[in-house]
């Protein structure tokens, strides 16, 4: 049992303390925030992420994981500090990195004895050496000794604990052996492969692993552009494609582009690092072109099967940058509605989860429904954004009977065009050809 200091209790930093608590660590997660850390005291958890609340209850529960505002005294008890403060993009797009240092700082005030310092936040690779000169500057005892160790995290929202405590690989930095084996050894009742290296590559790892995903999504996603053109479907293309190991079957779902707090805040902030290392990362750029053109496919889908937008009632199915998660970070929806009230179209909106965060950051023009058959009634097309299982399996019959005209444009490929066929509807998707849109066109042309 090791006794281990959280410091942040974001996602990253709630999900991989409690994760270490089940596995039979002493866990204290930090946050200066105090009406947070009074909310996770009493099993309130502020964030939507399966399983996490059952968990975060029972640990508690058995004594292993603790909530503190006193940073400095769960530092003091500690001898592993995880740093999973925000990184958040500033305006030039690199990480910002103030939380990451002000928690350094406060190491360094309280290192007592030896401690190991993991920066579990995603941070520009050069950061483990900034920490331990901040910590080194800071420390009150100066015989105090202390190593510095990388351990990015590769959870994805939604599937955060099944991730974590069946992790694919646990990445460790350090120039440090005893730290690096003690970090290991923290790792090994989660039964996965650890791979060490030194601090500079961990750091690095990271952004490449996340920079490779959202290259996979544009490319995908740019085949999609020309499978449309040339009669290709892109679920066929990727399936043939991913048969191939070399290439695997996974992340190749094309779509409206990824959002999320990861992938367009690495994608930039390794353009960045590029920049600043004097090398022209032209491909990573051209990923993040792509991806914030594919809002606009969607767009120009429903303008085209509208005849315009103006007047128009319009459902959005799906307001998450993803199912199974409240976060509206770089979410589609938050592009695509205000351009559909900005071209004249009024929007009404549904999601399981995320009409709270929504509600924040949309125009207060968007209205909002409890149910998916709710939303869509009198609407001249729904769009969906969120492949939610709701909307999955929505009924079709029933949809298409509560739309003004049965037109659905589906920014995730969440339909077989057999069954759109089959309910009659003009369905428009990514990378596939276009159901039923003839038929329409001759049919309105006749009138
Ligand atoms: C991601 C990484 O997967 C994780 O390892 C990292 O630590 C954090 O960032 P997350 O952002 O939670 O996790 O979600 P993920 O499931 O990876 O999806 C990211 C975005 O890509 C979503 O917007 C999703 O809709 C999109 N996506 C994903 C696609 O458009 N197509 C795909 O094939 C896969």
């Amino acid at each position: 049992m090791r006794k281990i200091t959280v410091i942040g209790t974001g996602y990253v930093g709630l999900v991989s303390g409690t994760c270490f608590a089940e596995i039979g660590n002493r866990v204290v997660c930090c946050d200066v925030d105090e009406t947070k850390i009074a909310k996770l005291r009493q099993g309130e958890i502020p964030i939507y992420e399966p399983g996490l609340k059952e968990l975060v209850e029972r640990n508690a529960a058995n004594e292993r994981l603790y909530f503190t505002t006193d940073v400095g005294e769960a530092i003091q008890a500690s001898d592993i500090i995880y740093i999973a403060v925000g990184t958040p993009m500033s305006e030039t797009g690199e990480a910002d990195m103030r939380y990451v240092m002000q928690a350094a700082k406060i190491i360094g005030e309280n290192l007592n004895n030896y401690k190991i310092i993991v920066n579990k936040s995603t941070v520009p690779v050069g950061t483990g050496q900034l920490v331990r000169m901040v910590v080194q500057a800071n420390k009150k005892y100066p015989w105090t000794r202390f190593d510095v160790v990388s351990n990015p995290e590769f959870l994805r929202e939604g599937s955060a604990i099944a991730d974590c405590m069946n992790m694919d690989r646990a990445v460790i930095g350090s120039d440090s052996e005893q730290a690096l084996e003690i970090i290991a050894q923290l790792h090994e009742p989660f039964g996965t492969r650890i791979f060490k290296t030194d601090l500079e590559s961990a750091e690095m790892i990271k952004y490449a692993a996340n920079t490779f995903l959202a290259t996979k999504i544009s490319f995908i996603n740019s085949i999609a552009n020309i499978c449309e053109r040339v009669g290709a479907n892109v679920m066929h293309v990727a399936e043939g494609m991913g048969l191939d190991s070399r290439i695997g079957g996974k992340f190749l779902q094309a779509g409206i582009g990824y959002g999320g707090s990861c992938f367009p805040k690495d994608t930039f902030a390794l353009a960045h690092i590029a920049d600043k290392a004097g090398y022209d990362f032209e491909l990573l750029k051209s990923v993040i072109r792509t991806n914030q053109k594919q809002r606009y496919v969607v767009m120009s889908k429903l303008r085209e099967a509208l005849g315009g937008l103006t007047g128009k009632q319009i459902a959005v199915l799906g307001l998450a940058f993803k199912p199974e998660t409240d976060d509206m970070r770089y979410a589609p929806s938050l592009t695509i509605i205000p351009e559909l009230l900005k071209q004249g179209a009024s929007v009404r909106a549904y999601d399981p989860i995320a009409v709270d965060a929504a509600r924040v950051q949309l125009p207060p023009e968007v209205h909002y429904y409890d149910h998916v058959e709710q939303t869509v009634i009198g609407c001249d097309a729904c769009v969906i954004l969120t492949e939610w299982q709701d909307i999955v399996e929505m009924d079709l019959g029933t949809i298409r009977s509560f739309l003004n005209q049965p037109i659905i444009v589906d920014g995730r490929n969440c339909f077989s065009l057999e069954a759109m066929q089959e309910h009659g509807f003009e369905y428009h998707s990514i990378g596939r050809p276009t159901i039923n849109r003839a038929e329409r066109d001759r049919h309105s042309a006749n009138f």
